[in-house]
C-alpha cells in the first residue's frame, strides 16, 4: 500500500511514518513544507529507506498534490498549522494550510478516487464544563485554529455527501511524546526545566486537557485507515484528564527540579477551560484501546528530549516565545 502522508516532518506525522515503515508492505511519500512544528531531524533515521520518499512542498499547491495523489492509495492529512497561540496573533496561515490545504487534498482524492484520512482535534467542540463529546457533539470552536479545523472537517464531510468520496475524520485529544516542538506545553517544560529557566503557565494553570501518548494515537489512525468506515468520524482519547499545573508539577518531580521555576503569566485570550472526548465508538467498533500509562509515557518522553541533543539544535528559535500578543 502506498500512503501519502502530509506534514510528516511534524510531531505526530513523523511518529506515524516511523511506525508505518516497520510494516514492509507500506511505502510512504511525505509532503511537508517545513513550517513551524517541523524538524528535519524527526525523520533523519529513515532518510535512506527505499520505502520512504520526502517531497518538500505545500499542500496548497494543487498541481503538486494532484500529481502525488495519482500514484498512491491513501492520504493521511497531518499537515496543519497547529499552535493556538500563533493562530491568535495571525490566523491567515491557519486558513491557508488547514482549510485551503484540506480542500486541495479533497479535490485530488475526488479526481483520483483515493482514500483520505483527515486528522482533526477535540478543539472543534470548544470548551466543555462537564461530560465528554461524542462524534455527534455540535461544533463550537473558540480559536482561529479550532475554527479552521472545524471548517476542514465540514469540507471533508461535504465531499462524502456530495461526491461519495472515500473520506474519514479522526479527532484526537492532546498528544505527548518524542519529536514535538517546544512551542507546546510538555516539551517546553522539559527543556526549560533542564536549563533551570522559568516555566510560564497561563492564568491559574487550571485548564484541563486529556492526554494521550503519540504512539497510541498513531495506532488508532492505522485502525481507522485499514478498518474504518467511509464517511464516518472517530474520536480518539485515553481518558487521562489533567490540568496544566498538575502536568508541569509531575514533570518537575520526575526531573527533580524545584516548583519555584513555575511562573504564572497572563492568560491566553479565549482560553478554553476543558476539552474531553468520548472514544467509545473506536473502542467498540475497531477494538482499539490505548496501551501506554501516562506516568510511563511521560518518563519515556522526558528521557527522549534529554538524550536527543542533535534534534534540539534544529528547534526553531521562536518555539520558546509566547506569541499570542496581537500585531
Ligand atoms: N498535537 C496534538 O496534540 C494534536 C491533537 C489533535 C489533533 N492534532 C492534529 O494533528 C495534526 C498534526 O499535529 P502536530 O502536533 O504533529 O503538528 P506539528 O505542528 O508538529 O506539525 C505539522 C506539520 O505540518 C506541516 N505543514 C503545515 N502546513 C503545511 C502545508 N500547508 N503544506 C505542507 N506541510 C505543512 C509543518 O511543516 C509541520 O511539519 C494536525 O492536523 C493537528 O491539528 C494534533
Amino acid at each position: 500500500m502506498k500512503i501519502l502522508v502530509t506534514g510528516g516532518l511534524g510531531f505526530i506525522g513523523s511518529n506515524f511514518i516511523l511506525h508505518a515503515l516497520r510494516n514492509p508492505k507500506l511505502r510512504i511519500t511525505n509532503i511537508d513544507a517545513g513550517l513551524p512544528g517541523s524538524n528535519v531531524q524527526n525523520l533523519k533515521q529513515v532518510k535512506n529507506n527505499a520505502r520512504y520518499r520526502y517531497i518538500k512542498g505545500n499542500i496548497t499547491n494543487k498541481k503538486l498534490v494532484d500529481k502525488l495523489a495519482s500514484d498512491i492509495d491513501a492520504i493521511v492529512n497531518f499537515a496543519a498549522e497547529s499552535h493556538v497561540d500563533r493562530s491568535i496573533s495571525d490566523p491567515q496561515p491557519f486558513i491557508d494550510s488547514n482549510i485551503y490545504g484540506t480542500y486541495t487534498l479533497l479535490e485530488a482524492v475526488r479526481r483520483h478516487r483515493k482514500k483520505l484520512i483527515q486528522i482533526s482535534t477535540d478543539e472543534v467542540f470548544g470548551s466543555l464544563k462537564s461530560a465528554n463529546a461524542t462524534e455527534r457533539y455540535p461544533y463550537n470552536p473558540s480559536s482561529p485554529y479550532a475554527a479552521s479545523k472545524a471548517a476542514a472537517e465540514n469540507l471533508v464531510n461535504s465531499y462524502f455527501i456530495t461526491y461519495d468520496s472515500d473520506v474519514i475524520t479522526t479527532r484526537c485529544t492532546n498528544n505527548y511524546g518524542p519529536r514535538q516542538s517546544p512551542e507546546k506545553l510538555i516539551p517546553k517544560t522539559i527543556l526549560l526545566a533542564e536549563q533551570n529557566k522559568k516555566i510560564p503557565i497561563y492564568g491559574t494553570g487550571k485548564n484541563i486537557r486529556d492526554w494521550i501518548f503519540v504512539q497510541d494515537h498513531c495506532d488508532a489512525i492505522f485502525r481507522v485507515l485499514f478498518e474504518g468506515k467511509r464517511g464516518e468520524s472517530y474520536n480518539i482519547s485515553a481518558n487521562n484528564e489533567a490540568d496544566n499545573l498538575k502536568i508541569v508539577k509531575k514533570i518537575l518531580k520526575i526531573m527533580e527540579k524545584s516548583e519555584n521555576l513555575i511562573e504564572f503569566t497572563s492568560d491566553r485570550p479565549g482560553h478554553d477551560f476543558r476539552y474531553s472526548l468520548n472514544s467509545n465508538k473506536i473502542r467498540r467498533k475497531l477494538s482499539w484501546r490505548p496501551i501506554h500509562k501516562f506516568e510511563d509515557g511521560l518518563e519515556q518522553t522526558i528521557e527522549w528530549y534529554q538524550q536527543n541533543k542533535e534534534w534540539r539544535r534544529h528547534i526553531k528559535n521562536e518555539a520558546f516565545t509566547i506569541p499570542w500578543k496581537t500585531r
